[in-house]
């Protein structure tokens, strides 16, 4: 996209929320009912989309858009609850309140992996709270983000007559990569720039955004964890491991790339996931049987075999891992000895690396040794053991799971890590107060004008 049109999609951006700021946000919470309701109209349109850019399964690509219908309800109820609270103040006939107002323009950069849903979090939360939305979507995802906007466009023909069609434009597309990226970063008419995407890709934001004081939400590089304790029940952990491994194709921030298993229990997981894994339908995601489609792009098949190769130098054990047809990939595991840097570095593709441990301590050390902190989760059906987890000694991560992969959260809870991950919360709970100016309101409503910490000037 060129600069000038880039401008010129801001300035609207800018211009159509000073309206729609007006609208009350249960009214804005119509139009959200009504897109998800058009989402589910649309649901298999959609999910043919996300199978062909993103080369997910049916059901993955199905599961997406469910996701953003989700999102959709969460919103409407959402549109009537935007509370802030009311505080007791130490001065006399005087009251605090927490007001929580619009932002103004939400800039929304999205990866190729979750195409609709991680839009949906931003795009649903950000339109109940009154904000303009910029939508980049991932250049190798253009046919989602095209039938989006489009059915963005028609629920807001069904919710306002003419001459509202206007707010079609609260959803606006820029279309473009790192350039059009960086001049959003850099954009000081975009309130907040929510960026899905790797490390490296939020690094390169990060300094831009925060040279201009803006507010930014990450949701960037994982490299999730899973302990599988001498008192897990097994053939639940590997149900979990193999969706959370090889889902999506091994490319969701969320896929479980790091197995930590005791050792007493190893060779009893291992003999029941080296035979998953052979099994596993692998090749074209619209061939029904697949459970695991190809990867992104060539890019990506030769970069998860450099690794493998690189596992093998370090001698060790890789299992699978070949290429079957074109981009898919037969998922790998590799067990390793130590976790090295090559482990520490998240390849966004279906590679699990399995380390044994012998006590809980040393497993949680190894889990929370790496840079990336966004989903974790412990198979134990130690009550001790599973609460420790979640303890302030357990778990860095910002999702942490018993008896759960790491993969796969509903919206309901907050998504989103720590560290290298980027900090950012997004979706259910309270991830909607990002999308929000809180004001502290004091209101005095005596006839004296009393200071607080009960300072006396001049009386
Ligand atoms: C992502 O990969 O960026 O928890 C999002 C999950 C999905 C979202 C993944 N609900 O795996």
């Amino acid at each position: 996209m060129n600069r000038t049109d880039y401008d010129k999609v801001i300035e609207r951006a800018v211009e159509i929320q000073k309206e729609w700021r007006n609208i009350p946000a249960p009214g804005r919470g119509d139009l959200i009912r009504v897109f998800g309701n058009e989402l589910r109209d649309v649901i298999m349109p959609i999910g043919n989309a996300i199978m062909k850019d993103a080369k997910k399964i049916r059901a993955e690509a199905v599961g997406e858009v469910q996701e953003a219908i989700d999102m959709c309800d969460f919103a409407v109820g959402l549109s009537r609850q935007l509370y802030g609270l009311t505080i007791q103040s130490e001065r006399p006939q005087h009251k605090l309140q927490e007001i929580y107002n619009p932002l103004g323009v939400v800039g929304v950069i999205t990866a190729f992996n979750f195409p609709c849903a991680v839009w949906a979090w931003n795009h649903c939360l950000a339109m109940v709270c009154g904000n303009s939305v910029v939508w980049k979507g991932s250049p190798k995802a253009k046919n989602v983000t095209e039938i989006c906007k489009k059915s963005w466009d028609r629920a807001v023909e069904k919710t306002f007559p003419e001459p509202w069609f206007k707010f079609k434009d609260l959803l606006q597309v820029v279309d473009g990569d790192k350039a059009e990226a960086e001049w959003m970063a850099d954009d000081s008419r975009i309130n907040l720039l929510s960026a899905t995407g790797s490390t490296a890709m939020g690094k390169a934001l990060a300094p831009r955004v925060s040279a201009r004081m803006g507010k930014a939400l990450y949701e960037l590089g994982g490299n999730n964890g899973m302990i599988v304790s001498d008192k897990a029940n097994i053939d639940l952990a590997v149900r979990g491991i193999v969706f959370g491994a090889v889902g999506t194709a091994g490319q969701r921030c969320t896929t479980l790339r790091r197995l930590i298993v005791h050792e007493s229990v190893y060779e009893d997981l291992m003999s029941k996931l080296k035979p998953a894994y052979a099994s596993l339908p692998v090749g074209d995601n619209f061939e029904e049987s697949t459970l695991v489609g190809p990867l992104i792009n060539q890019e990506s098949v030769d970069r998860m075999q450099s690794v493998l190769e690189q596992a093998k130098a370090k001698g060790y054990t890789v299992h699978g891992g070949d290429v079957v047809e074109g981009c898919s990939v037969r998922p790998a595991i590799v067990e390793a000895t130590e976790q090295c840097d090559l482990i520490k570095t998240e390849t966004f593709a279906p590679i699990l690396y399995v380390l044994k441990y012998s006590d809980l301590d040393e497993a949680i050390n190894i889990h929370n040794a790496v840079p990336q902190g966004l989903s974790s989760c412990i198979f134990t059906d130690s009550v001790q053991e599973a609460e420790l987890f979640t303890s302030a000694i357990g778990s860095d991560c910002g999702i942490v799971n018993i008896n759960i992969g790491p993969s796969g959260a509903e919206i309901g809870g907050a998504f989103g890590g720590e560290k290298d991950t980027g900090g950012g919360r997004e979706s259910g709970s309270d991830a909607w107060k990002q999308y929000m100016r809180r004001s502290t309101v004091t209101i005095n409503y005596g006839k004296s004008l009393p200071l607080a910490q009960g300072i006396k000037f001049g009386d």
